[in-house]
């Protein structure tokens, strides 16, 4: 869960690595460090900590040279130090490596350099590659070969970026298996790789992906593709990718996570927009990929994703079930794989993932592959891992995300799972055309409701202010709200280090209303959809018991405004729908509760954008 950042042509590499790093630092931040060649000799600098500690370091002394790698690092093996810092070195000096990903077997490989009078310095699994590529050129192969072999000697999934003083002017770079993506960017007179295509944006929109088993080598002028085995992949063309590098800026916003949550209302609108036909009315997915008989022919729908991503998933298991009429079910993408699910050429799976590269995801999406599973998935990165697994794919058009808490990809995922459902729906005759219109007419609304819901903000952040000091909140909701309560309780976790907790409000008093005292702010969904009866009982339960109740609330709603300590008051909407609306002040009390802590929002410790290790 690494970023790495490569650049060969005309101008000073150290100034370009650095900016692509710090669009990279959301991939992981326990240190950095560049290498650049000049003159035949590699310089290499690194910082523990974040970019800002690999900047001071450098005290605007860039090391000079056309040619260079750089590397963002989430430490997995090797506490994050300096010198456990990517790049790494073999022992002259002559080759350096960055890498994402696991040596599973480095522990045996590096007995073995080391009995062959390898000088290996740092606690990584990483540095096992620089000494292996360097015995394979010291046996005479130049270094596509030395890094097409060192993958056969290594295990795990890997995406690796070697330069040599041997060959100036040249990187090399391999993705073998899921752990994260490898885009090469051509520009004119010059080249770059990275793992996130983000990175690239303001450089070249003109990228290739390696998949899995691809090793390229570029120059400032040339690009070569090679399979593992060696033959080379003529085929490979570069593709005009869409995204605005400028939306990728912070503009105004003090946070990422804020401008994030404030553009929710467009990503909706660009999710739907061009799909959802209101005259007839219909759904056109552009990417969909399968046949409207395979559609027909399903008999259960399963879901998958990680995170906030599983959360959407989770709305989707309610799409389909309600709106398109077939049994589904929903999974952590990674206990979806132990669990051993049974499914065949009759189970449409769907995952959702912002990143389309979150292994656990990806390898869950690979087993269902096998099981001849027809596949759709949900992203919002063009190109990603996933969208090259599934037979299909519902982008959410929602530009890069770069705060680490998904936010804007949340509920531009909610739309796309939605649009899906009303697709299916029409093609299996449960939706006819006149419930399609209601369908896709409520979901028109969903942009111009989330941009009043923005303007609660303020009062967020006075509930915020009065509720940061607390260490424990519990989110309550019932059916298409729960998981939404569990959103609500995963963004506050990840921002603001507070223990939160979301239940399904019928469970409370299995358990955690022995928790409820003065001291718990309960955040209560009690919504007029069908829930706000039994809602307004659980209230009554937290009051009875001190507990603090801060309740999003249907707007008019004033019996049970009153019962509130605090009441978020949100438009009458579509009850399938109102999720859309109710995951927006918990985002905002999340965010304000995370900076009245002082607490780093677009980068919170420990947490990485991308999760590419399991
Ligand atoms: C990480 C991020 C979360 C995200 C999850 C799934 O944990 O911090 O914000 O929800 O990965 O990511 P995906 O790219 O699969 O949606």
């Amino acid at each position: 869960m690494c970023g790495i950042i490569g650049y060969t042509g005309e101008r000073d590499a150290a100034p370009l690595l650095l900016a692509g790093l710090q669009r990279l630092e959301y991939r992981g931040y326990d240190s950095a460090g560049i290498a650049v060649l000049d003159d035949g000799e590699i310089a290499v600098v690194k910082g523990a900590g974040k970019l800002s500690a690999l900047r001071d370091g450098l005290e605007g002394a860039y090391p000079p040279g056309r040619c260079g790698i750089g590397h963002t690092r989430w430490a997995t093996h090797g506490k994050p130090t300096t010198d456990n810092a990517h790049p790494h070195l073999d022992c002259s000096g002559a080759i350096v490596v960055i890498h994402n990903g696991i040596v599973e077997n480095y522990l045996e490989l590096r007995a073995e350099l080391k009995a062959h009078g390898h000088d290996l310095r740092s606690e990584t699994d990483t540095e096992v590659i620089p000494h292996l590529i360097e015995a394979r050129m010291d046996a005479g192969d130049d270094l596509l070969t030395a890094l097409r072999q060192t993958l056969v000697r290594i295990r795990g999934a890997h995406a690796i970026v070697a330069m040599s003083k041997r060959e100036a002017g040249r990187i090399v770079a391999a993705r073998a298996g899921n752990a994260g993506g490898v885009v090469i960017g051509y520009g004119d007179g010059e080249m770059f790789v990275s793992s996130d295509l983000p990175a690239l944006l303001t450089e070249t929109q003109r990228v290739a992906f390696l998949s899995d088993g691809e090793i390229a080598s570029i120059t400032a002028s040339s690009v070569q593709y090679v399979s593992s085995a060696g033959d080379r992949i003529a085929d490979k063309q570069p593709q005009v990718v869409p995204f605005d590098p400028v939306s990728a800026a912070k503009g105004a916003h003090k946070h990422f996570m804020l401008k994030e949550i404030m553009e929710q209302p467009e990503c909706i609108m660009d999710t739907f927009r061009g799909r959802a036909i209101f005259d007839p009315p219909g759904v056109a997915l552009e990417s969909i990929g399968l046949a409207d008989d395979v559609l027909r022919r399903v008999s259960r729908v399963v879901l998958i994703g990680m995170g906030t991503s599983m959360h959407a998933a989770m709305l989707g298991r309610t799409y389909f079930e309600r709106i398109a009429g077939i049994p589904a079910e929903v999974d952590n993408s990674s206990e979806f794989r132990y669990r051993r699910a049974l499914i065949g050429p009759d189970t449409l799976v769907v995952s959702v993932a912002q990143s389309g590269e979150t292994v656990d995801t990806l390898e869950a999406m690979a087993d269902a592959q096998r099981r001849r599973a027809p596949q759709l998935t949900i992203c919002n990165t063009p190109g990603a891992q996933s969208t090259r697994i599934a037979d299909g794919v519902v982008l959410t058009r929602c530009g890069p995300e770069v705060a680490v808490a998904s936010t804007k990809t949340l509920t531009a995922s909610i739309s796309a799972l939605y649009l899906l459902a009303c697709h299916v729906g029409r093609v299996r005759g449960v939706l006819d055309a006149a419930r399609l219109a209601e369908r896709i007419g409520a979901l028109a609304r969903a942009p111009g409701l989330v941009g009043e819901v923005l303007g609660l903000d303020a009062r967020v952040r006075e509930i915020a202010n009065a509720l940061a000091t607390h260490e424990n909140f519990l989110f309550l909701a019932r059916g298409a709200q729960y998981p939404m309560a569990l959103e609500g309780a995963l963004k506050l976790k990840e921002v603001s280090y507070i223990h939160a907790e979301g239940y399904p409000a019928g469970e409370m008093k299995h358990g955690p209303i022995a928790l409820i005292d003065r001291t718990m702010p309960v955040v209560a969904i009690a919504l007029d959809d069908g829930t706000r009866e039994k809602m307004l009982s659980n209230i009554e339960q937290v009051r009875a018991r001190e507990g603090i109740v801060v309740g999003i609330v249907t707007a008019g709603d004033a019996e049970l405004a009153a019962k509130c300590d605090f009441a978020l008051e949100l438009p009458p909407y579509e009850p399938l729908l109102y999720p859309l609306l109710s995951a927006v002040p918990m985002q905002l009390l999340s965010y304000h509760i995370a900076t009245k802590r002082g607490c780093d929002v677009d980068q919170p410790r420990n947490l990485a954008k991308t999760v590419t290790v399991e």
